[in-house]
C-alpha cells in the first residue's frame, strides 16, 4: 500500500509515546482502585464494550504516572508533543481535547489582554468569538472578499489587512481564517509581514489544514500557516487527519508569544481527567502522517483533481478550480475540498444536500445557498470518488429541465455590525427576550451563526439592523441550520436590556 518513508527525522518519528505507555500500563496488571468506574472494561455495558472494544476499555485509563498529565507534561504526553512539533515545524505544540475550539479560545487567551483589541475577520468561526469573549479581547471586523460568483465569502486581501493595521495601530493580533472552509488560502505571508512590522501577531484557525504540511511537494497546494509567519495555529487535526473527533493541536511558531501563558490558558479551558484515547488518538495520527503523510496527500489530490474534470463535465454543475486563482484574492486552492455549485440544476445547496443523502446515501461536508461541499482525505479511494460520481450525474440528469436558479449572495450577512458594547460585557449583561421582528436598533445578546459553516453573522454586543435581519430570514427560508440562540426557530432573541 503506502511505503514506510525512510526516517529523515532527528528523533523516533514511527514511535508513539502514548499509546506505548498505555499498552504498558495496561499489560503491567495493576490492580485498579482508581477511576473510570468501568475500571479498565471489568463494568462496562456490552455495548460500550463492542464500541470501543475490549482493549480500548483496558487501556482508557488516565493520570497515572507513566501515563503523564497533559497539562504538565513530562513524560510520554511531552515527547508526543515534542515529536508532533518537529513533524509540523513548530517551536512548542500542545496536544488539544476539546477541539480547535477550546484550541483557539487558549491561543487568544493566552496571547492576549482584557481590553486589548483584535482584528477579525467577518467569516470567524463561532470559536473565535467564544475565545475572544474569555479573553475579554474587543473585535475590530475587518471584510473578507465576497465571492459574487459563487455567493460565499473568500479570503482576506493584503490591502483590507494594511488598511485595518494602519486604521488599528493599537490592535495586538489578527486572527487569519487559512484556509477557509472552501480550501481557499490568501496571502498570509504578506499579511504576516504587514503584522509583523506593526508589532501585531498572527493567530491562525487553521481547522482545516492540518494536512497541508503533507502536501507542500504538490504543485498550487496551498502552504501552511507555520511556514508562512504565524505565530500561533490551531489545527483540528480530527478534521483531516485521522485523529477522533475533539482532538487537535495548537501550534507556537514564534517567540513573541510565550509558550507557558498559552499552555496556563489551556489548562483552564481543559478536563483535568484528558480522554487518553483521544491524546492517544493525536499520538498515532502524527505517527501515521510521519510515515505515510506525504504519499496519502499525493493521492488524495490526485483523486480530487481527477473527480473535479469529471465533475466539471456534468451539465449545470460546476465545482471550482484554479481558475479562482485568477479572479479573486485566493492564492492556493486545496484540491481535496471539492466545491460543486448547484445552482445550475435548479436546486439550491440544503436540497442537494438532502438529495444525496437521502437518495443515495451519499453526506457531503456543508451545504450553503449554493454549493454544497465535499472533503476527500488521505483515507479515501477510486471507488468512493466514483460513487460521488455517478450519484452527481445522476441527479443532474434528473432535475435537467428545471430553470437554474440565480446564485445567492448573502452580501448583508457578512457585513461588518457595529460593535457597541465588548461581547464579553454584552454576553454577561442582563438580558431580555424580544420578538425578532422588534429587535431592530437593539444591541444583541446572544449568537446567530447558521450551522454549518458556523460562522456567527449577529455576536453579543452588536447593533441588530433591518438589513441583517432580512438577510438571516432569506437563509432561514432556504433551509439553513440556526445555531447559538436560545430560540432557535428565531421567532425572539435575547437582547440588552436598558439598551
Ligand atoms: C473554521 C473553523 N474553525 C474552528 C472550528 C472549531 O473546530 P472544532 O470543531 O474542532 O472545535 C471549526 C469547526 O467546524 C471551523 O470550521
Amino acid at each position: 500500500m503506502f511505503i514506510m518513508r525512510e526516517n529523515t527525522f532527528k528523533s523516533n518519528q514511527h514511535t508513539a509515546p502514548i499509546s506505548d505507555a498505555m499498552e504498558n500500563y495496561a499489560r503491567d496488571g495493576a490492580l485498579a482502585f482508581h477511576t473510570p468506574g468501568h475500571k479498565q472494561g471489568l463494568g462496562a455495558h456490552p455495548r460500550l464494550k463492542k464500541l470501543i472494544t475490549t482493549e480500548g476499555l483496558r487501556q482508557e485509563v488516565s493520570l497515572m504516572e507513566e501515563l503523564d498529565d497533559l497539562h504538565e507534561p513530562m513524560g510520554c504526553i511531552k515527547e508526543a508533543e515534542e515529536l508532533a512539533a518537529e513533524l509540523w515545524g513548530a517551536k512548542e505544540t500542545l496536544f488539544m481535547i476539546n477541539g480547535t475550539t477550546s484550541a483557539i479560545q487558549a491561543m487568544l487567551m493566552g496571547t492576549l489582554q482584557p481590553g486589548d483589541k483584535v482584528l477579525v475577520p467577518r467569516n470567524a468561526h463561532r470559536s473565535i468569538i467564544g475565545g475572544i469573549i474569555l479573553a475579554d479581547a474587543r473585535p475590530v471586523y475587518i471584510q473578507p472578499e465576497i465571492i459574487a460568483s459563487l455567493g460565499i465569502p473568500g479570503c482576506l486581501s493584503v490591502e483590507v489587512v494594511h488598511r485595518a493595521v494602519v486604521e488599528n495601530p493599537d490592535a495586538k493580533a489578527l486572527v487569519a481564517v487559512y484556509p477557509t472552509y472552501y480550501g481557499m488560502a490568501g496571502d498570509l505571508k504578506a499579511i504576516a509581514a504587514v503584522l509583523h512590522e506593526h508589532n501585531m501577531l498572527l493567530l491562525v484557525d487553521e481547522a482545516h489544514g492540518g494536512h497541508l504540511k503533507f502536501a507542500e511537494h504538490i504543485e498550487n497546494m496551498p502552504r501552511q500557516a507555520l511556514d508562512l509567519g504565524a505565530d500561533v495555529v490551531a489545527q483540528s487535526t480530527h478534521k483531516v487527519l485521522g485523529s477522533l473527533t475533539q482532538t487537535s493541536m495548537l501550534h507556537i511558531g514564534s517567540d513573541r508569544v510565550f509558550g507557558e501563558k498559552i499552555r496556563a490558558a489551556a489548562a483552564l479551558l481543559q478536563s483535568t481527567s484528558p480522554n487518553q484515547l483521544l491524546l492517544a488518538s493525536l499520538d498515532i495520527a502524527r505517527l501515521q502522517m510521519a510515515m505515510e503523510g506525504r504519499e496519502r496527500l499525493q493521492r488524495a489530490v490526485e483523486l480530487s483533481q481527477q473527480l473535479r474534470q469529471e465533475i466539471n463535465t456534468i451539465a449545470g454543475l460546476y465545482c471550482v478550480g484554479k481558475e479562482i486563482l485568477t479572479t479573486t484574492q485566493t492564492m492556493a486552492l486545496d484540491s481535496t475540498r471539492l466545491t460543486v455549485q448547484v445552482a445550475g440544476i435548479g436546486l439550491t445547496g440544503p436540497e442537494a444536500e438532502a438529495i444525496l443523502r437521502h437518495k443515495y446515501k451519499i453526506q457531503c461536508e456543508l451545504s450553503d445557498n449554493n454549493n454544497l461541499v465535499f472533503i476527500i482525505s488521505m483515507a479515501d479511494d477510486e471507488a468512493v470518488c466514483q460513487r460521488l460520481l455517478t450519484a452527481l450525474r445522476d441527479m443532474a440528469a434528473e432535475n435537467a429541465g428545471k430553470e437554474p436558479l440565480t446564485v445567492v449572495v448573502p452580501q448583508d450577512l457578512y457585513q461588518a455590525n457595529e460593535v457597541v458594547v465588548s461581547p464579553r460585557q454584552a454576553f454577561f449583561s442582563p438580558k431580555e427576550r424580544v420578538r425578532l421582528s422588534d429587535s431592530v436598533g437593539r444591541i444583541a445578546g446572544e449568537t446567530i451563526s447558521f450551522y454549518p459553516p458556523g460562522v456567527p453573522v449577529l455576536c453579543p454586543g452588536e447593533r441588530i439592523t433591518a438589513e441583517l435581519l432580512q438577510a438571516v430570514r432569506q437563509q432561514q427560508s432556504q433551509g439553513m441550520r440556526v445555531v447559538g440562540p436560545a430560540d432557535c426557530s428565531l421567532g425572539f432573541i435575547e437582547v440588552m436590556q436598558n439598551h
